[in-house]
């Protein structure tokens, strides 16, 4: 086998900013998540990804201060931390871009980045916005032609650009993208893809979630394969194949699956984990 899963959740020397430990999380009789551990460091993307049902949008609430974890540790910047509320996730510089992104559609690029925390000298300094805003879609290198056009008129890549830098406005070292990829096509996927490589390459600790294998091999360092609430391997990004992430996501080798996307995608090459959805 080309690769294995190890036990360790972070696979580097480097100190992790952010380490969960023993994570867990029940909805009434539904054991969400069960002693779920997870690192990761500055400049490095790590992907979560798992099946329906795997406990990841669960996780993500648990980094954004949206759920209290029942039982588990973390820790940011070797402190131990408790993630009270979203504006507790935002103070200790954790931001969460959600999957429906949250944007205002009819108000513009600068309306949407600067929401609820707009910039005031005495009033709405609109000058110091603008220039803030072309500063961080600079820093993305991303392609958006003009601030000051409605959000509606956006192309999906555009839209999550404009989510990813809004995230990026309380200067957060860790960045959560929920499934950034999974209403796009493949040039959008491209550009999405590019935006991630500058947040690592800026020095942010990034996770993302995603059901695509091709994206998680484009972009990821390691990832971390939840299944059934519970950790099923960390891996190598750039060594592990289509088919051993899978099988570990679905909890088996000889299945359907696995077979098709041994058949359709060796490792060398993408493949897509859609069909590892139900
Ligand atoms: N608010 C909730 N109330 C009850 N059950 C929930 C709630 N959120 C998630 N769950 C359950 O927790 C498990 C994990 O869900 P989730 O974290 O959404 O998984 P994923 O995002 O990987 O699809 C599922 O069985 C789901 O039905
Ligand atoms: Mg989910």
């Amino acid at each position: 086998m080309a690769s294995s899963p190890t036990r360790a959740p972070a696979a580097t020397a480097r100190e992790a900013v952010l380490s969960l430990r023993g994570i867990t999380k029940s909805f009434g009789a539904v054991a969400a998540l069960t002693g779920v551990d997870l690192d990761v460091s500055a400049g490095e993307v790590v992907a979560v990804v798992g099946d329906n049902g795997a406990g990841k949008s669960t996780l993500v609430k648990i980094l954004s201060g949206v759920h209290a974890p029942d039982g588990g540790t973390i820790t940011f910047e070797s402190r131990q931390v408790s993630i009270a509320s979203p504006a507790a996730a935002h103070q200790l510089g954790i931001a969460t871009v959600f999957q429906d992104l949250a944007l205002c559609e009819n108000l513009n690029v600068i309306e949407n980045l600067f929401l609820g925390q707009e910039l005031r000298a005495l009033r709405l300094d609109d000058v110091a916005m603008e220039v803030r805003s072309w500063e961080l879609l600079r820093q993305l290198s991303a392609k958006i032609p003009t601030v000051r056009i409605p959000v509606a008129s956006l192309s999906g890549g555009q839209r999550q650009t404009v989510a990813i830098a809004r995230s990026l406005l309380g200067d957060p070292k860790v960045i959560v993208l929920d499934e950034p990829t999974a209403a796009l096509g493949v040039a959008q996927t491209t550009e999405v893809l590019n935006l991630v490589e500058r947040l690592r390459e800026q020095g942010h600790g990034v996770i993302m979630i995603s059901h695509n294998m091709a994206d998680v091999k484009a972009v990821a360092d390691r990832v971390a394969v939840l299944r059934l609430g519970r950790n099923n391997g960390f891996f190598d990004a750039a060594t592990v194949s289509a088919e051993d992430l899978i099988a570990a996501i679905t909890g088996a080798h000889d299945n359907v699956v696995a077979r098709r996307a041994t058949r359709t995608a060796p490792s060398t090459s993408s493949s897509t984990g859609k069909a590892a959805q139900p």
